[in-house]
């Protein structure tokens, strides 16, 4: 599609249907701290759209709204807040029983529930994210709050009983760690903050939460229902420059735990900047640059159509989306030749139009730093595969197929998150095996092929590897009930809807020796209530 038409694609004000429009600019000038949603009057940060309009012929990003440049000052009040609510394990929130928490937790997702409509839109509007992939997003985060419920009344089922062993009477549960500095990142902002935040809460722990520098507006509906679901100071927002407010934060030696979806390089400078390093625990989900390998003998339409998927679902935009394609040179042509055809026929427009897949980029100048890697590409020796590729106009890029990439390109080793489909051919096996090996990543990897045998031996060797090896399948972090992780600069911790209750606490446990007196105070702490921890209560 050529720029001329590419321009076309985006509307003019009157083209917005108006089922799909929202009410702009919103300033969202509050924040909340102590329970308190506190009005800002300072400098603000303004929000575009990356859903360009068309003003007489020409295309501009239009102001959405803004939300406030806090200070220092407000983001160490905002830790204040939590440590005060979590009052050394003390407050009311860290010892409320499992029951409660649950009863919160369940009334925060059904006010978050009347506010589906109003939130995806402001998400679609934000980071340009199809409609119906954000409404996507929105109701995967209402099952995982719920399926968090189900698997904390299970871990509490389980931890309801006493153990007798070589003497000592004990029972284990798991105990909040303290205070959790959440933050998500622009492609989810609303899953994956709450992928983190909501296990963080019902643990127990109490919360400072940034929301990414892309993906804040959609949070403006959802303060109020903060305010009203937790208890004050249970959890607290900041917003602004992560320099500024973050880290102070860090500095000060008193955040827990780290809870951070973004980027490696954001990821250390965080955790250096925090003076006691044995205090603080992270739990990181960071960029990837997962492969396919395209053995001789796979199903080149099936591997295309999953392959088309995981490169371009949201634009490239996932951290477990497929960014390099390893295919066999006996393949290799046919494999292209597919591919393309697929590509070509992609829906390049607006969010809310019925069947689009490519939609445009939030990230500011995305379009030039993608060039730039396609034009390192071709200086050596890529060529751009499809008509059109690599066009854009403002924010909507054309996605680009660069054939033959190698180890001389920047998009050989570097994260694109885009659309770019960089494709190596490759003769012997162990030349993409090397390539994982040697890579700064380790999430997952897709293997194509037939041969049982080969694939069995990929598998024993590629799962020491990555975390996640799929077969004839894309990449990707779903059923949130699987294990979601990664090695070297790809994640820290495992997520998953139990795992993350884990990772926000420890396993700690009340122990006595078994004597009369001891058996004595244990039955009357239990037969009397008076513990939370120390209990044999059952959630049913
Ligand atoms: O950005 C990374 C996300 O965790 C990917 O999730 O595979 O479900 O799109 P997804």
């Amino acid at each position: 599609m050529s720029n001329e038409n590419l321009k076309n694609l985006f509307p003019e004000e009157n083209q917005i249907p108006k089922e799909f429009k929202v009410k702009f600019p919103l300033h969202q000038t509050e924040y909340l701290i102590n329970g308190e949603l506190r009005v800002w009057s300072g400098p603000m940060q303004d929000v575009y759209s990356p859903i360009c309009l068309k003003v007489s012929d020409k295309v501009t990003q239009e102001q959405m709204g803004s939300y406030p440049l806090l200070t220092e000052k407000e983001a160490l009040q905002a830790l204040q807040s939590a440590e005060d609510a979590y009052d050394l394990g003390r407050g009311e929130w860290p010892t409320r029983s499992i029951q409660e928490r649950i009863d919160s937790v369940s009334n925060f997702a059904e006010a978050l529930q009347k506010k589906r409509e109003e939130i995806i839109k402001l998400l679609m509007w934000e980071i340009g994210k199809s409609f119906k992939d954000s409404a996507k997003e929105f109701d995967r985060t209402i099952i995982y709050i719920q399926d968090t419920i189900d698997a904390l009344k299970d871990l509490d089922r389980i931890s309801s009983r006493f153990q007798i062993e070589s003497g000592v009477i004990a029972q284990i549960r798991r105990a909040p760690l303290g205070v959790v500095l959440c933050m998500g990142p622009f492609n989810y902002p609303l899953n994956e903050t709450f992928t983190t935040l909501i296990p963080a809460l019902i643990m127990g722990n109490t919360v400072v939460f940034k929301p990414p520098k892309i993906g804040v507006l959609l949070f403006q509906p959802i303060l109020e229902i903060f305010k009203d679901a937790f208890p004050k100071g249970v959890v607290n927002t900041i917003y602004g420059d992560g320099r500024t407010v973050v880290g102070p934060i860090m500095e000060s030696g008193r955040i827990n735990v780290l809870a951070f979806i973004g980027s490696s390089r954001v990821a250390n400078i965080l955790k250096k900047q925090h003076p006691l390093p044995n205090r603080l625990r992270s739990v990181l989900g960071l960029e990837a640059k997962n492969p396919a390998i395209i053995l001789p003998d796979a199903d080149i339409d099936l591997a295309v159509k999953e392959g088309v998927l995981g490169a371009l679902s949201f634009n490239g935009q996932r951290c477990t989306a497929l960014k390099i394609f390893f295919v066999h040179s006996k393949i290799v042509d046919q494999f292209i030749e597919k591919f393309i055809k697929q590509i070509t026929a992609l829906k390049l427009g607006m969010p809310w139009e019925s069947g689009v897949n490519i939609t445009p980029l939030p990230e500011e100048n995305k379009s030039d730093f993608l060039t730039s890697l396609i034009e390192d590409a071709k200086k050596h020796g890529a060529k751009i595969m499809n008509p059109n590729g690599g066009e854009f106009d403002s924010t909507l890029f054309t996605p680009a197929v660069l054939f033959p990439v190698n180890e001389k390109m920047q998009l050989y080793s570097e994260e694109q998150f885009g659309p770019l489909i960089p494709i190596v051919p490759y003769d012997n096996i162990e030349e993409p095996i090397k390539y994982i090996v040697e890579s700064k990543y380790g999430q997952q990897v897709s293997i194509f092929g037939k041969d049982t045998a080969e694939i069995a031996s990929l598998i024993d060797h590629l799962v020491n590897q990555v975390c996640r090896v799929n077969i004839n399948s894309q990449c990707q972090r779903g059923p949130d009930i699987f294990p979601f992780t990664g090695k070297k600069d790809s994640a820290e911790g495992t997520l998953s809807v139990s795992d993350a209750l884990r990772v926000f606490t420890i396993r700690t446990l009340v122990a006595a020796k078994e004597t009369e007196i001891n058996k004595d105070i244990i039955t009357n702490i239990v037969k009397n209530h008076k513990s939370n921890f120390l209990s044999t209560d059952f959630i049913l």
